[in-house]
């Protein structure tokens, strides 16, 4: 609801009172071009508005009243929805309520159209403050036009660790007042209200994407933490199917599909869910987190063909680039499982600092330790990396570039290059009998998946006997298997000879 009020320059211009509000947020979760949530904490005082108003504009301020509060681990959170905004537009504003008003802020909605910005995307904040510090630092020096953040902010859910986030997320904003919005998605450490509570995300499932410049970039905010196959997986392939023409599409989420990392478990179900829809509707990049390392890919497309590791291969014409993996604020752990298509790993504190533009996208580490001796970036110049700021230069190069992809028809992955058949007896050598066993590789969903079988040797078709649960052979045989779905191989078919000895021999 807004208010046309003429009290705007009088407020600039009043003495602070004593701050009612604070930890101060801004999220965009759709229409940036036109849209933004001013999040904050009330302590005390009734009435709040934002009021907001083109800067150097003339206008007169509109005032807008809280559309959503909700008390989230002791804290007040209220969410102003402004809309009806200029696209490509700095605005300003301030919060007044009957005690108080805050320091003026500013922000500028997203363009409508395609245009060149950088965004800083990461994750992994959860207890290593200082490095948490420097690194939102680094955010207030680049000055993208939004923050993409996966999760783990915290370490463990509570008022005081997230209050302290909270604060230290106050040094994302300039020393004049500059904020940049942020796009939340869900880490493993957050307890499942949290993101939804404070950051005001559509709904409670924290996934969704946000459109910037009318089909210039998509970007996806996905949940590892709840099942990715099901609502989830539905939801984004058929979101993905229906923005094909988008030109840009990137993903941030917490879980990596394969951690650079070797503690860290392969996310087979992950992989099951989301792989294949990344490839198949041209996911460009991917910023994943969670494993404390650094990671850059070559692109790569899902396979198990010769030359791939733990199923993928390179692909540099149609494949996703991944980079991660949450080095915000973490404990660092080595870098120490690297894959054929790791294009270079390290660990150390950073932030990706992504830059967009209608042929290519950049992506570079910033290494937030030193970033005290960093300038901020002229506006004027947003990818030109200021004096002082240190820049990750792996030896192939410190930029992971991408380019925009001119083929019209995208490849389709063969499902057959997915899926492996195990097929295992008992005892190959048997008197009495032995069991025989199928087994297809984990990544594969077992959503209608079929094995079918002879037992003469012959080749398994889609009408050959099904497979149930591992069977008794009683007589030398050889078992020849295939994985069908709906009718069509999957799989190469593999062979097994088990053979009947003679007991008294
Ligand atoms: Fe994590």
């Amino acid at each position: 609801m807004k208010l046309r009020i003429t009290l705007f320059s009088s407020i600039l211009l009043a003495t602070l009172a004593e701050a009612k509000t604070e930890k101060y947020r801004l999220i965009w979760n759709g229409s940036p071009e036109s849209s933004i949530t001013v999040g904050w904490c009330q302590i005390s005082g009734s009435d709040a508005k934002v009021f907001y108003r083109r800067v150097d504009s003339g206008d007169k301020s509109s005032a807008h009243k809280i559309d959503r509060q909700t008390t989230h681990l002791d804290l007040n959170h209220c969410f102003a929805r402004l809309s009806g905004l200029e696209a490509n537009t700095l605005y300003e504003f301030i919060i007044k309520d009957s005690d108080s008003q805050s320091a003026r802020f500013t922000f500028l909605t997203a363009p409508a159209k395609e245009a060149s910005f950088s965004v800083v995307a990461g994750g992994d904040s959860r207890n290593h403050r200082k490095a948490r510090q420097r690194a939102n630092r680094a955010v207030a020096k680049i000055r993208p036009l939004f923050v993409c953040f996966g999760g783990d902010m915290i370490n463990k859910p509570t008022p005081k660790e997230w209050a302290e986030w909270l604060d230290d997320w106050q040094l994302t904003t300039s020393k004049a007042g500059h904020m940049t919005p942020i796009i939340a998605a869900r880490g493993n450490h957050e307890g499942p209200n949290d993101i939804h509570s404070i950051f005001d995300t559509p709904h409670s499932g924290d996934y969704y994407a946000v459109d910037f410049g009318a089909g210039f970039l998509r970007v996806y905010t996905l949940n590892s933490n709840i099942v990715r196959a099901g609502k989830q997986g539905e939801w984004l392939t058929q979101d993905l199917a229906a923005h094909v023409e988008t030109k840009w599409k990137l993903a941030h989420y917490h879980h990596p599909f394969r951690p650079h990392q070797s503690n860290k478990a392969e996310q087979n179900a992950q992989y099951n869910a989301w792989a294949s829809a990344f490839f198949k509707y041209g996911m460009n990049l991917a910023i994943e987190c969670d494993s404390h390392v650094v990671k850059r890919t070559w692109p790569v497309r899902p396979s198990n063909e010769p030359g791939s590791d733990q199923g993928f291969i390179r692909d540099d014409e149609f494949g996703t680039t991944f980079i991660g993996e949450g080095c915000w604020g973490a404990p660092l752990r080595p870098a120490d499982d690297p894959k054929e298509w790791t294009r270079d790993h390290g660990s150390f504190n950073q932030v990706n600092w992504i830059c967009v533009t209608p042929r290519w996208i950049s992506a570079r580490s910033v290494m937030v330790d030193s970033i005290e001796k960093s300038a901020a970036i002229d506006p004027k110049f947003p990818f030109e990396s200021p004096r002082g700021m240190k820049i990750w230069e792996p030896e192939n190069g410190h930029s992971a570039w991408i380019f925009l992809n001119d083929k019209e028809e995208r490849p389709t992955i063969d499902p057959a290059t997915l899926t492996r058949l195990t097929i295992t007896a008992a005892h190959p050598e048997f008197t009495e009998s032995t069991t025989v066993r199928l087994v297809a590789n984990p990544e594969i969903s077992s959503e209608n998946l079929e094995f079918r079988y002879t037992t003469d040797g012959s080749q398994p078709t889609a009408k050959s006997t099904l497979y149930k649960a591992p069977f008794n052979v009683t007589e030398t045989a050889t078992i020849r298997a295939a994985i069908f779905r709906t009718g069509k191989a999957l799989s190469t078919a593999k062979s097994i000879t088990v053979t009947k000895i003679d007991a008294a021999r």
